[in-house]
Parts: structure tokens; sequence; C-alpha cells
């Protein structure tokens, strides 16, 4: 491959060039390809809702379902897609919108389709003025609007659509994806480079192919090590490390301790205090005692997120964690 080959190549995002093309090819959710293959091999097809976290095939099916029923020289004229990036306001539900669904396209004579991906960005009014277009023009046009989530969308709107719910896939059917990628692509897929990416996706396939992608381009072979130091996530065996040194050390030593380590691996807190308290499930500990220590690490984890001093933090967790281990052993002593 010549230099410039190989990186038009290599700058291919693999969620695009793997990206299912048919309701077939869909991972998990089996229920909803099932009922949407029955609507379509009617000729019918209601307003559709899909709601649920990302990367788990919503944006997939439904241009799987515009595959189907257009073909690729009406499609551009059948098929109206607004993402993201495009502006939501009144406005555009008012003009293109508005536009494209009232108008009848002479040569086909079936419905078209709107895509209105992550639809719960539209404001309340824009969502009020669709909900008439919906109404109106049914004969002609059918939307399919997709969120994140389902309670940013307007009663009205919801109930005038057949909502399907896109949940976090399982990860035993990602593992076949996330292989079959690694194959075609010709990487080798360690085990433990698998489970990593699975771990660290929590049923998003998109995060589950992206961290594949990345961590092959930084390291070539893609192993447990290379998955985690790509993410920026703390391995299993760091996070074993910090949670003994907060239960074994001396505070200052511990502080000394988690700083060190934090600068050398750039980890975030956010990250360090999910993945403790992960570890801290499995260890064995009064019940009274774990429970207290687990409510103060989640409002460690609050005030992180909302922007507290980071360095007051962290001494604030190593703190809840030596009061549990001193809980624990003066308990002991009183038995
Ligand atoms: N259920 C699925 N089956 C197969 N691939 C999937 C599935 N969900 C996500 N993917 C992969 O992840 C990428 C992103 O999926 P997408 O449909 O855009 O997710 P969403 O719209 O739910 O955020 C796709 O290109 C595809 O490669
Ligand atoms: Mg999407």
């Amino acid at each position: 491959m010549s230099g410039e080959a190989k990186l038009a190549h290599i700058n291919v995002p693999w969620v695009e060039k793997y990206r299912p093309s048919s309701l077939d090819e869909i991972v998990s959710h089996e229920e909803i390809v099932r009922t949407l293959d029955t609507f379509l091999s009617q000729g019918m097809l209601p307003h559709l809702l899909f709601y649920g976290p990302p990367g788990t095939g919503k944006t997939s099916t439904v241009l799987a379902c515009a595959k189907r029923l257009y073909k690729s020289k009406e499609f551009s004229s059948m098929v109206l897609e607004l993402n993201a990036s495009d502006d939501r306001g009144i406005g555009t539900v008012r003009g293109p919108i508005l536009n494209f669904a009232s108008t009848r396209t002479i040569f086909s004579s079936g419905f078209k389709l709107i895509i209105l991906d992550e639809a719960d960005a539209m404001t309340k009014d824009a969502q009020n003025a669709l909900r008439r277009i919906l109404e109106k023009f049914t004969e002609n046009v059918r939307f399919c609007l997709i969120c994140n989530s389902l309670h940013r969308i307007i009663p009205a709107i919801q109930s005038r659509c057949t909502r399907f719910r896109f949940g976090p896939l399982d990860p035993e059917l990602m593992v076949r994806c996330v292989r079959s990628v690694a194959e075609k692509e010709d990487i080798p897929l360690p085990d433990s480079g698998l489970e990593a990416i699975l771990r660290l996706s929590h049923g998003d396939m998109r995060r589950a192919l992206n961290t594949l992608q990345a961590s092959h381009l930084a390291h070539e072979s893609v192993d447990q090590s290379a998955v985690y130091s790509c993410t920026g996530q703390p391995q299993p065996i760091e996070i074993e490390g910090i949670v003994s040194s907060m239960l074994n050390d001396t505070f200052c030593h511990c502080l000394n301790h988690l700083s060190q380590v934090r600068s050398d691996r750039g980890l975030a807190l956010s990250d360090i205090l999910t993945e403790s308290h992960l570890l801290l499930l499995k260890i064995e500990m009064p019940d009274k005692i774990k429970a207290k220590l687990i409510g103060r690490l989640s409002d460690i984890e609050y005030a992180t997120s909302g922007g507290g001093n980071e360095k007051l933090q962290l001494s604030g967790m190593i703190g809840a964690f030596q009061e549990a281990r001193d809980s624990v052993a003066m308990e002991g002593r009183a038995l």
C-alpha cells in the first residue's frame, strides 16, 4: 500500500466501515428487528421513536430500514436525515422539514422518511410544531425520531409514535462483533484485550469499536494494557494497589502514592472512584461500614462531577477509606 493509501485506509473509522447495512446484521434487539421486519414486509410503517443509550444501533437500524424501503437512486429524494449538527429550532421544522413532508415525489407513490437524530435536542416549540406535521402529513411521510432520553420528548409526540427502547448490548453478543472486526482488519486480539474492551464499553458498540481501533493504532497488539492505557482508564491491578494502600498505609504515605500514580498515568479521580467502588463491593467488610463508605464515595463523586477541587476530593476519598478501616478495627476489638 502506498503511504497515502495507507493513511486513507487508517482514517476510515471502523464504526462507519462496519455499520450494519441490513436489519439481520443488527446484533441483540431481536424483538425490535422482528417487529420492524414485519412492518416492512407488509409495506407499512408507523412513526417511530427509538430511544436508549449511545452506540446501541438506533441510527444503524433506521438506516437499514430506509435501505430496504428505497432503491439507492431514489434514496436522496425520499429520505431526509437531520442530525445534531443541523439546526433544530422551530425554523427548521417550519422550513425544510415541512417542505419535505408536504411535497410529493412524482415518480414514487410510497411515503417518504424523515429521520431526526438526537431529537431530544429539539426545543419544546419545535417539538410542538413537529407534532402538527406528524398528524397532517401521515399519508405522505413517516418520521423516525431518535434520542437518548425519552423524557425530553413531549408526551404528545411520544403518543403518536411507536416506541422502541434500545438497551445496552449484551457483552456476549458484542464479543462476536468485535472479534469479527478484528479478524477482518487482520489484527491480533488476545482474550485479555477483548475482555478489557467489553468491560470499558458498558454495552456501547461504538465505544467498543473505537477503543479497538485506537488501541490498534497506538500499540499494534491489542492486549489489556494497550486498551487501558489508550482509554486513560486505571487498570484493575492499579486499582487493587490504590485500594490496598488506602486500607493499609498511613494517610500521608497513601496521599503521596496516589498523587504520584495519578500524575504518572494521568488518571481521572472520577475513574478511580468508580473502579474502587466496584472493587469495594467485592471486599469483605461489615455491611454497615461498607454502606457508609459507599455513601461517602458517592458524595465525593458528585462533588468532582460538579467541578470540586480534585486534590481535596482525593484526600476525602482516602479519609473515607481509612475511617472505614478504623471502624472495622474498632468493631473487631469490641468483640
Ligand atoms: N446492535 C448493533 N449491532 C451491530 N452493530 C452495532 C449495533 N449497535 C451499534 N453498532 C455499531 O456501532 C456503530 C454506532 O451505532 P449507531 O447505530 O450509530 O448507534 P446509536 O445511533 O444508537 O448511537 C455502528 O456503526 C455499528 O458499527
Ligand atoms: Mg445515532
